[in-house]
């Protein structure tokens, strides 16, 4: 039988759900952050995300359907991402995953997620100041 996923590992859809919900409250209430999304409202912004996440750690493929390929650096040059704005993404991101329980997420996937949003988030980076 083929090895579980990481998604489904974790909890699935709710996981993913209650991750980038919290995670774009603090963008909401994140003053740096808040300024970079364009949109007013970020319903779409966090459906995005979510469906992102939930693709790149096995689940469902929703994102590339509607999407296409993520190209994310690409998708990111419309904002100037420099160590402040990584930096307060990544602290969103942080809070964000401290809200999962560790009955849902074990010590050794969360260690992988954090990884992965690090290693991101830095590549995501498009100006030096
Ligand atoms: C949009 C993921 C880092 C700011 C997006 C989207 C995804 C994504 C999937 C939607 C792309 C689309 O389909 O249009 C990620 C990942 C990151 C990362 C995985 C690193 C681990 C950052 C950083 C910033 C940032 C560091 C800057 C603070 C934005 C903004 C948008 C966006 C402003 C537009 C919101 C929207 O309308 O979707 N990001 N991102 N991202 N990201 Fe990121």
């Amino acid at each position: 039988k083929p090895a579980q996923t990481f998604y489904d590992a974790v909890g699935g859809a709710e996981t993913f759900r209650v991750l980038t919900a919290r995670f774009y409250e603090e963008v909401e209430r994140d003053e740096i952050l808040r300024r970079l999304y364009p949109e007013e409202d970020l319903g779409p912004a966090e459906r995005r995300m979510r469906m992102f996440l939930e693709q790149y750690w096995g689940g469902p493929r929703t994102y590339s359907d509607e999407r296409g390929h993520p190209r994310l650096r690409m998708r990111h040059n419309p904002f100037v991402i420099g160590p402040f704005e990584r930096d307060a993404w990544l602290r969103a991101m942080h809070t964000a995953l401290a809200s999962i329980d560790s009955d849902t997420m074990d010590d050794e996937h969360r260690q992988q997620f954090v990884d992965y949003i690090e290693m991101a988030a830095q590549s995501m980076m498009n100006s030096p100041i």
